[in-house]
This record gives structure tokens, sequence and C-alpha cells, in this order.
């Protein structure tokens, strides 16, 4: 079963609104194995957007998600990483579709309310960056086949 990376941005824990965003996330019908409040240390917010750092927008970027407190998660099921991204929608929330998390709720590039992991690399090296192994919960689901 495939693994993602998502991080909720620290302008959804100012508006309050980390529980309609996890609920998209739910309601599509994938599973939060991993979820913690965290601030990132400067460090580990600069090697996470690592392809990023010649950008003219890193220093901002970098600035902002250690602003204030993030929710870190690892999410899994069928195409998860795919799923997600189109939950997300578009990275500028001026392109994304109205019903995607950007399109609802964002309305610029850099506080674009979520980062999602966006290839089976990128996943694998943010969930380690992120998580423990240990931390990263496998628990079954019962007979609901509606799950794929
Ligand atoms: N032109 C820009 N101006 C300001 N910030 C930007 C710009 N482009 C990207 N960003 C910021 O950098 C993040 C990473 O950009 P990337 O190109 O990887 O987009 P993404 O893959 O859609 O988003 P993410 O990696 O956050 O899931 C974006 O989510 C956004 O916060
Ligand atoms: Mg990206």
């Amino acid at each position: 079963m495939e693994q993602t990376f998502a991080m909720l941005k620290p302008g959804v824990l100012q508006r309050r609104i980390v529980g309609e965003v996890l609920s998209r996330i739910e309601r599509k019908g994938l599973k939060i194995i991993a979820l913690k409040m965290m601030r990132i240390p400067q460090q580990q917010c600069e090697t996470h957007y690592t392809e990023h750092r010649d950008k003219p927008f890193f220093s901002s970027l970098v600035s902002y998600m250690t602003s204030g407190p993030v929710v870190a998660m690892v999410i899994e099921g069928e195409n998860a990483i795919a799923y997600v991204r189109q939950l997300c929608g578009a990275t500028n929330p001026a392109n994304a579709a109205p019903g995607t998390i950007r399109g609802d709720f964002g309305l610029v590039t850099q506080n674009n309310i979520i980062h999602a992991s966006d290839s089976p690399e990128s996943a694998a090296r943010e969930i380690a960056l992120f998580f423990d192994p240990s931390e990263v919960l496998k628990y079954e689901d019962g007979n609901q086949s509606w799950l794929g």
C-alpha cells in the first residue's frame, strides 16, 4: 500500500481549520497512520525544501514554514501520493479548482495550506525526515470493502 507525507502549513492552525482539512483526507478513504503537531527546526525545513534552495522564494518559504506550528502526517492508501495531490489542487490557489483544499482555503502560493509529496522517492525521503519509524502506526480497518 502506498504511503505519502503531507503537512498542514502554519496558517491552518492559526485559522482553526485543521479539522476541515484533515476531514477531506479522511472522507476520501485515505488512512492517517502518523500525525503530529510540531514546530519545524530551520535546518530540517531547509532540508525538506532543498529542491527549491535556489528559487527566489526559498528563504521566505522557510521563514513562513518555521513561523508557527505545522501538522505533519503520513497517509496510506491505494495511489495515496496522487490522490492527496489531487485533493490539494494546483500549487497556486488562483489556479486550484474549487473543491480542492488550496482552491477552497488558499489565496497566495506560499501560504497554500498544505504540502504533499510528489513521488514515491520524495514520500520516502520526507516521511523519514519527519517521523521515526516507531511513530508510524499500522492498524487494521476491519471489513470495509469500499476501501479497495
Ligand atoms: N512562485 C512561488 N512563490 C512563492 N512560493 C512558492 C512559489 N512556488 C512555490 N512556492 C511555495 O513552495 C512550495 C513548494 O513548491 P512546489 O513547486 O514543490 O509546489 P507543490 O509541489 O505544488 O507544493 P508542495 O511541495 O508544497 O506540496 C509551494 O507549496 C509554495 O508554498
Ligand atoms: Mg512540491
